[in-house]
């Protein structure tokens, strides 16, 4: 028997216990609530897709959750895409202490349990898990200089992309929880400061998205390069970070937004979400740098790279505009040094970095959330494929393969 089929049995003999109890049960919401009270406080077996090894297929296995602790919450993950950071942790990193893991930082859905001292979250709420927290005490919370947090894992397990602390088990080993998230399970726990409440309206299918690749894309355009109204810009990559880069080029009013590819099938997106021109590198026998200079009179105001790759990250700083050039580093690598003559940022380019688009975590999906629903923001365009969690490797050699934008899976009925 699977682990939804269960906790459903679990449902069906408390409601049926109830119902003996109090006749005048049998509404939706007190089978809710008698949900609640079967998994409460147990350790909970579900189903979660498990990455063994590196470079390997991962497997759907039953893990078992533990109740959360004293600041945590327990999720129900509803819906979850994968990023191209899953991939680089399963099949370019691959540090051998990073395995098992479970992997997914981009997804949505419902607070099942939360434990002691938690006053922010109760059951039944939405919710988006943050793989960058926001304990809103700390010196870099307090500062709108940046939205790194001193809780954050990431300054603790870098290398393992792992959280600290874990709640899950399988086969007798303890399983990290990737980027302290983990969203490729039925249930995950995550500590209070790394969970945002969002609008009880929102479709968890397509705000999962903001989870990671949308959020930052954008952000990095808006919040860190802070593209001004009648510029020039350069997105290199159009995955979801990249397209989600040119959103935010055109609603911060770039007049020129030139999309750069090496997969020509991303042209179309990218120009319905506010691309003027589309570059693909291989059909140039000259360096990008020099493609993009000679289209824009030396040069744009801001690039931003959205592939992960050093050499990519030179030709998008060489893109920009000697002398005001603006050049953001969005794709992840942590295997790699990058060297440059100064000369190339004397002049007067600056070269920043990003980090979930610049974005406190709470603050900033919250926002985004409420962006989407006012359609301000466009979510329902990156979305390639819908699936389930079985289909885990299909959606991932998708993205291997650059087949997709986003494949958003469904993980637990909602
Ligand atoms: N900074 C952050 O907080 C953060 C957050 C999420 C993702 N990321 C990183 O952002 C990057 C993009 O993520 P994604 O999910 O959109 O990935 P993706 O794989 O969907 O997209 C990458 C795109 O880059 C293109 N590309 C590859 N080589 C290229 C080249 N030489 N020139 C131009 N384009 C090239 C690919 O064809 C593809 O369309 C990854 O490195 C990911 O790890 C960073
Ligand atoms: C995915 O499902 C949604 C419904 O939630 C639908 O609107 C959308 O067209 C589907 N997308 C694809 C690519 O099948
Ligand atoms: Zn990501
Ligand atoms: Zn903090």
């Amino acid at each position: 028997m699977d682990g939804i089929a269960r906790i459903s049995s679990f449902f069906l003999l408390s409601v049926l216990l109830q119902s003996s109890l109090n006749s005048s049960l049998g509404s939706a919401q007190s089978i809710i609530s008698a949900g609640k009270m079967a998994t409460a406080g147990k350790v909970i077996k579900c189903r979660a897709a498990v990455a063994w090894e590196p470079d390997q297929p991962v497997v759907i296995e039953e893990i078992e959750v533990a109740p959360p602790q004293a600041s945590e919450v327990r999720i129900k993950i509803v819906a979850t895409s994968v990023c191209h950071s899953d991939l680089y942790h399963l099949l370019q990193s691959m540090h051998k202490d990073g395995f098992p893991t479970v992997l997914g930082h981009e997804g949505a859905g419902i607070v099942e349990s939360v434990g002691s001292g938690v006053t922010e979250f109760q059951p039944g709420d939405k919710v988006i898990p943050l793989f960058l927290c926001q304990c809103k005490e700390c010196r870099f919370c307090k500062s709108p200089r940046t939205n790194q947090c001193e809780r954050a894992w990431t300054r603790v397990r870098q290398e393992i992309m792992a959280g600290v602390e874990s709640r899950f088990t399988c086969k007798g080993k303890r399983v990290h929880q990737f980027m302290g998230t983990s969203t490729f399970s039925e249930y995950t726990v995550i500590n209070q400061i790394a969970v945002t409440k969002i609008d009880p309206a929102a479709p968890l299918d397509k705000v999962c998205l903001l989870g990671c690749g949308i959020c930052t894309g954008y952000g990095a355009a808006v919040n860190t390069a802070k593209v001004e109204p009648g510029s020039t810009c350069a997105v290199f990559g159009l995955g979801a970070v990249g397209l989600a880069a040119v959103m935010g080029c055109k609603a911060a009013g770039a007049k020129r937004i030139i999309a750069i590819d090496i997969n020509p099938d991303k042209a179309e997106k990218a120009k319905v979400l506010g691309a003027t021109d589309f570059v693909n590198p291989k059909d140039h026998n000259k360096p990008i740098h020099e493609v993009i200079a000679g289209m824009t009179n030396g040069g744009v105001d801001f690039s931003l790279e959205c592939v992960g790759n050093v050499e990519v990250m030179l030709s998008a700083l060489e893109s920009s505009m000697e002398a005001w050039g603006v050049s953001v580093i969005v794709g992840w690598t942590d295997m790699y040094d990058i060297s440059i003559r100064p000369r190339h940022l004397i002049c007067g380019r600056t070269w920043k970095g990003s980090m979930f688009g610049g974005f406190k975590g709470k603050d900033g999906v919250a926002e985004m959330v409420k962006a989407y629903l006012e359609k301000k923001v466009r979510l329902d365009e990156f979305i390639t494929h819908n699936m389930t969690l079985d289909q885990i490797n299909d959606a991932i050699e998708l993205m291997k393969n650059c087949k997709c934008i986003r494949a958003v899976m469904t993980v637990s009925p909602q």
